[in-house]
């Protein structure tokens, strides 16, 4: 089948191990089903992967991809919930300490055939199109979890979203501008700023200008650059939700004194469950929210897709069709 996988890995020069070509078909274990893919979208966990990050040396090649919808051996259209847990785990897989996202450990969804647990399949609601089912299951789940399940907020509560661009700050935006929140975002350009306030940002500001006034919720995922500012922005008793940390995660302070003086909370967020991805789909459809598609391609021509997300030129999603 035609796949796209890591072969090797490069901290610097991470599209020299991006291999684009036949692949065997996945192997099926017991309790597992295949789905036929439609489409499949990018993350930076692909790149993260081909960087060496996450996906160790012994387990190449791997096939890349979290993000994904398709045709069940039913014949029934599905999401792809990318968290495997273990064998015999219930509840909430992103808790399982034994988990893994597609990709990790199985290969992922950027081919024509995944494998995944019978488990991971979520009906496609039918006013969900294959390019925008794709775009949920990993970027628009995290920024979901982030804003409804940690950043405990009401509708009227202003959220702060460091960066404007990337597919879980874009979709934060939409997902909050949705249900009422004020969202305000951070961004190095301003243009990626006016078309945040386009999407239904309330604000955008420059990254590190200090607001007008102090913030309900941070949700991070920029890290190191923008810690000290998130730390800075939030009102006494405020939350910083981070889910991930594109410019590092060794900040040049780590705010420890602001942090317990202002009671902050800081909570961790990875991904979401199959409960959330559901609700996530069917809310995306209620509200008539489109997630943002910086491009669509041919899952052949993905080279593309990957180069424009290492130089950081991606607004929204890059999905690619199968
Ligand atoms: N924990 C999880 O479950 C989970 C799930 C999804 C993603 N993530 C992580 O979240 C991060 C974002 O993912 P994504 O797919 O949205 O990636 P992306 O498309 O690459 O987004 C990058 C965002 O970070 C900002 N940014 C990058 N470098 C920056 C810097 N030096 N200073 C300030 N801002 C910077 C950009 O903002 P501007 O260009 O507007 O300034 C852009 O909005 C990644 O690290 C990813 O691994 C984690």
């Amino acid at each position: 089948m035609l796949a796209v996988s890591a072969k090797s890995q490069s901290a610097d020069d991470p599209l020299s191990g991006l291999d684009v070509g036949e692949h065997p078909d996945p192997q099926v274990p017991e309790g597992w089903t295949t789905v036929r893919l439609r489409t499949a979208a990018l993350n930076h966990h692909d790149v993260w992967s081909l960087r060496g990050v996450g996906l160790p040396a012994d387990r190449l090649p791997m096939v890349l991809g979290c993000d994904g919808a398709g045709v069940s051996e039913d014949g029934d259209e599905v999401l792809v919930h990318a968290v495997v847990a273990s064998p015999g785990w219930t509840g909430d897989e992103t808790l399982d300490p034994r988990r893994s996202l597609l990709s990790e450990v199985h290969d992922g969804t950027l081919a024509e055939v995944v494998a995944v647990p019978r488990h991971n399949l979520v009906p496609k609601p039918a006013g969900l199109s294959w390019e925008h089912a794709a775009c949920l299951p990993t970027a628009w789940l995290t920024a979901y979890r982030m804003l409804f399940t940690n950043a405990d907020v009401q509708p009227g509560a202003t959220v702060l979203v460091q960066g404007a661009a990337g597919g879980v700050a874009t979709a934060a935006v939409q997902l909050g501008s949705a249900a009422g929140l004020r969202m305000w975002v951070t961004s190095r350009d301003a243009a990626k700023g006016e078309a945040a306030v386009a999407l239904g940002a309330d604000r955008a500001f420059a990254s590190g200008e200090r607001l007008p006034e102090r913030v309900d919720a941070v949700l991070e995922t920029v890290g190191a650059a923008t810690w000290s500012h998130s730390i800075n922005s939030l009102r006494p008793g405020g939350t910083v939700v981070i889910s991930g940390a594109t410019s590092g995660d060794a900040p040049a302070k780590a705010e420890l004194t602001k942090i317990f003086f202002k009671q902050l909370r800081v909570v961790g967020s990875t991904m979401g469950s199959r409960d959330e991805l559901e609700r996530l789909a069917r809310f995306v459809v209620d509200r008539g929210i489109e997630p943002l598609v910086d491009s669509t391609r041919p899952l052949a021509e993905a080279r593309d897709g990957f180069a424009k997300m290492v130089d950081g030129r991606v607004e929204g999603k890059v999905v690619f069709t199968v």
